[in-house]
């Protein structure tokens, strides 16, 4: 197989460091792999298995030579340097909802819709976090039953934040049992005007909110991004919050379908879906929850219920590590149908 030189932008972030693990563990052929930051980490030594890299800054002049790039530094910075790797011959798998919702754009979870890779023009966006767990658990649902309509609540870890989300947690649970009062620096989003503590509480605002419709950003994500990917007006109503979880999202998903529910049809579509585990047996209390699976890269489904008033009514929770299947392992499951597909 064909060996590629690679490239992680933003490699020493919470998605970053998992691509890093996901590009060994799941055998995406490399020659050579350059991790870029920003200056605030250059020199910075990352080792990993019996590999260590030097962290290099990120500068237009960063792809030359690079077949594929990863990148998972925020959006600004994919608005900024995606053009710069496209001009230098580099495939750009972008985490950032800054390309996703270009026409031009594949957005792509692989079980789900693979077949749009082909029309690739240099960059493909990868989903947001909370969408690629519901498609994926509901991609076979909706092949069979036509889905028409989605109500989802999210129950969200901090690492959806990224580091900072991660480390304010730690923070204020340690100062609320110390009995201070916790201090709110980043959550629920760096860029509005206040912050809440997250230890001991639920935040109903994940991103900033678009006043004129009264949803949070994350929750217009789910509702666009969901349509572009199925390829279909499916009805999405979306409550996003962010929960004292350090990683791993949890989602209530009722869908209303064409076709009336048949449960043990439903059964067996989701045991048979690829990526995901079906994780339901109630007399053994056998359901997902996030602290479960944390560092795997499967979307994990229970809770499978029929709604009591309608027959075409489903109830489900889908739990997924955000950090792998939302982000770094959809990435390089993205790179890895590419060569797949000969497209890389
Ligand atoms: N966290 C999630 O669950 C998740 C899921 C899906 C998508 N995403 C998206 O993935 C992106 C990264 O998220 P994250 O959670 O990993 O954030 P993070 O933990 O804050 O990491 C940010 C990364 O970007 C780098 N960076 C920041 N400014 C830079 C600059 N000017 N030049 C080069 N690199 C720069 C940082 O490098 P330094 O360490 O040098 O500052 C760090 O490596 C975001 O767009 C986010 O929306 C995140």
């Amino acid at each position: 197989m064909k060996k590629l030189n690679v490239a992680i932008v933003g490699a020493t972030g919470a998605v970053g460091e998992e691509m890093l693990r996901c590009i060994y563990e799941f055998n995406f052929p490399f020659e050579s792999l350059k991790l870029l930051a920003s200056s605030r980490s250059k020199g910075k030594e990352v080792v990993f298995k019996e590999d260590t890299y030097i962290v290099e800054e990120l500068t237009e002049t960063s792809f030359e030579g690079v077949d594929v790039a990863f990148f998972a530094a925020g959006g600004s910075i994919s608005a900024k340097f995606v053009p710069f790797a496209i001009e230098a011959g580099c495939v750009c798998i972008d985490n950032t909802s800054h390309f996703r919702m270009d026409p031009e754009v594949p957005l792509v979870v692989p079980e789900v819709n693979a077949y749009a890779l082909k029309d690739h023009k240099g960059v493909i966006a990868n989903p947001n976090c909370t969408t690629i767990q519901m498609v994926s658990a509901l991609t076979q649902l909706n092949d069979y039953f036509d889905i028409e309509r989605i109500i989802v609540s999210t129950y969200q870890a901090v690492s959806g934040a990224g580091v900072a989300g991660m480390e304010e947690l730690y923070r204020q649970s340690r100062e609320v049992l110390d009995g201070q009062e916790p201090v709110a620096k980043t959550l629920p989003c760096g860029s509005d005007k206040k912050h809440f503590p997250i230890a001991f509480n639920c935040i109903p605002q994940v991103d900033m909110f678009d006043l004129d419709c009264g949803y949070s950003k994350e929750e217009l994500k789910m509702v666009n991004e969901t349509k572009k990917i199925f390829n279909k007006d499916i009805k999405v109503n979306a409550t996003c919050v962010r929960v004292p979880v350090l990683r791993g999202h949890s989602e209530s998903v009722y869908i209303e379908t064409k076709k009336p529910i048949d449960m043990d049809k439903v059964m067996e579509l989701l045991g048979n879906s690829h990526g995901v585990d079906l994780y339901d047996d109630l007399t053994n209390q056998i359901y997902p929850m996030a602290n479960l699976f944390i560092g795997d890269e499967l979307v994990h489904v229970g809770r499978v219920r029929k709604d009591l008033h309608n027959d075409h009514g489903l109830n489900l929770w889908v739990v997924a590590d955000q950090l792998m299947k939302g982000a770094a392992y959809n990435s390089v499951d993205i790179g890895l149908k590419m060569i797949e597909m000969d497209l890389l």
